[in-house]
Parts: C-alpha cells; sequence; structure tokens
C-alpha cells in the first residue's frame, strides 16, 4: 500500500464536459507519477467516461458514494458490483456533505463499509469528522473515537484489504467554513487519536501495514507543506483545489514529496 495519498474529490461541480476536460488535463500533467497514488472521485454520472481516460495512466479513479446492498430494486442508488464491473479502484463513504445535508449516519457508513469490503477489490475511503460545536465544546476527541468505533463495528480487513480513513473536520472544509484548513498541530493530534483508536481495533500490525489516515478540509498547494510532513497524516482529500490540474498537481507533489 503507498504510504501516501492525494485524492481529487470533484464533488457535484462540474458538468460532464467540463469533468471531461479535467480529467484530461489531469493526465497531462501526472503522466511521469509512477504509482497510483493519485485518486479521481468524479460523480456518477461521468464515472465511465473518466475511467476510460484513465486507462493506462498513473490515476485511479474512484466513486463519492455507493449503497450498502448489492443489485436490487434500490431507485437511485448504485452498489459496490457495478462499481467493481466498470473499473472504480476506490470508494468514498460518508462525506460530511452527506452527513450534514442527508443525514447519512455512522451506522449507514458501517453497511457500506461492510458491503463494499464483502465485495473486494474496491479500496473504501472512510470520512471521519467533528463540527465546529463539537471542537468548540472541547469533545473533538470522544466525538472522533466514538465516530471510529461505529464505522468500523464488526469490520474485519481481509489480508490483502486496503483501507482509507479520511479525517475531515467539518469546520474547516471550504463548503462549511471560510476555507482555513486546520492547523499543522491539531491535524497531529487529531491524526494520532484515528490512529491509536485503529490501533486498537484492528491491531497495530493490520493498522500499519493496511490502512492510512488522509486529512482533507482546504488543502491547497499553499498549505500543503504543513501537512506534508506530520506523523500519521498520509495524504490529503481535496475538494476546491482540485478543480484546477495546475493547483491540485502542485498540491500533490508536495503531499507525495515528488
Ligand atoms: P475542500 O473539500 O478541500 O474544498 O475543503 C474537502 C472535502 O470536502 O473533501
Amino acid at each position: 500500500m503507498a504510504n501516501k495519498y492525494a485524492i481529487a474529490n470533484w464533488k457535484m461541480n462540474l458538468g460532464h464536459k467540463e469533468n471531461i476536460k479535467l480529467a484530461k488535463e489531469f493526465k497531462n500533467n501526472f503522466n511521469r507519477f509512477s504509482t497510483k497514488e493519485v485518486v479521481v472521485l468524479p460523480d456518477f454520472a461521468s464515472l465511465t467516461e473518466i475511467i476510460k481516460i484513465f486507462k493506462n495512466s498513473k490515476i485511479a479513479v474512484g466513486a463519492q458514494d455507493v449503497y450498502w446492498s448489492g443489485y436490487g430494486a434500490y431507485t437511485g442508488e448504485i452498489c459496490a458490483e457495478k462499481l467493481r464491473e466498470i473499473g472504480c479502484k476506490y470508494v468514498l463513504m460518508g462525506h460530511s456533505e452527506r452527513r450534514v445535508y442527508l443525514n447519512e449516519s455512522f451506522e449507514q457508513i458501517n453497511s457500506k463499509l461492510k458491503k463494499v469490503l464483502s465485495v473486494g477489490k474496491l479500496v473504501p475511503i472512510a470520512c471521519v469528522g467533528e463540527n465546529h460545536q463539537e471542537r468548540k465544546a472541547g469533545k473533538s476527541k470522544n466525538i472522533i473515537v466514538a465516530q471510529i468505533k461505529k464505522v468500523f463495528k464488526g469490520i474485519k480487513l481481509g489480508v490483502n484489504q486496503k483501507l482509507l480513513i479520511a479525517y475531515e473536520p467539518i469546520w474547516a472544509i471550504s463548503t462549511f467554513g471560510p476555507g482555513l484548513a486546520i492547523k499543522p498541530d491539531d491535524a497531529e493530534e487529531a491524526h494520532k487519536i484515528i490512529r491509536e483508536a485503529v490501533n486498537k481495533i484492528f491491531g497495530e500490525k493490520v493498522s500499519e501495514k493496511q490502512i492510512r489516515i488522509i486529512y482533507g478540509g482546504s488543502v491547497n498547494s499553499k498549505n500543503a507543506n504543513s501537512f506534508a510532513n506530520i506523523e500519521n497524516v498520509d495524504g490529503a482529500l481535496v475538494g476546491g483545489a482540485s478543480l484546477k490540474a495546475k493547483e491540485f498537481y502542485k498540491l500533490s507533489k508536495i503531499i507525495l514529496d515528488k
């Protein structure tokens, strides 16, 4: 498993043609990268086209969400089997925008994770993170640990299964705040708390070998340096700054130390 990841979450920001254009720009920028540690998450409607564009490139593609059941009568949903079939390699789950706007719960994230792991060949990216009120009340640590326990309840990782955890304090995400990232010291503390919590759940060996913890929330090419060398910060999940190919390339180089 790679040690660092740079993940572009394009959300629902762009039209199909714009997605295609941006993907082509990404491909040109990243053609000398050697491993698939750069991941792009387009919306469902553009997934198959974008997968075609990145075929034989160094960029992997993932989905922004998944359903917790297999094929069936679940209008509007997409299952892990389908994502795997079309060539997705990663799948995000429990992003804070879904938790805030759609009331997605940690129990649902847990069900999605179980399903994705049982289908196999897809690397889950599970999101956690406290909100502004919880942070202000000094409850961040307890909240993060409680979220981790819910998300990973009853989860076992197979020998070769990889897992990414995205720590995204909700107040630091550009959608919900002024676009100011967490302070590096606070990121270090939060990631240590998460690492200790997953060590307890999965054991230290599995945690070290199969789990990476990435930070998300207003990362850009100007502040990437302050997160690049923090222990347990294994990369970045990037929203706004991933919508410009050059900017994302710049910050990825810093994060991935290329
Ligand atoms: P942001 O988004 O980089 O625009 O803050 C991050 C995310 O929501 O994943």
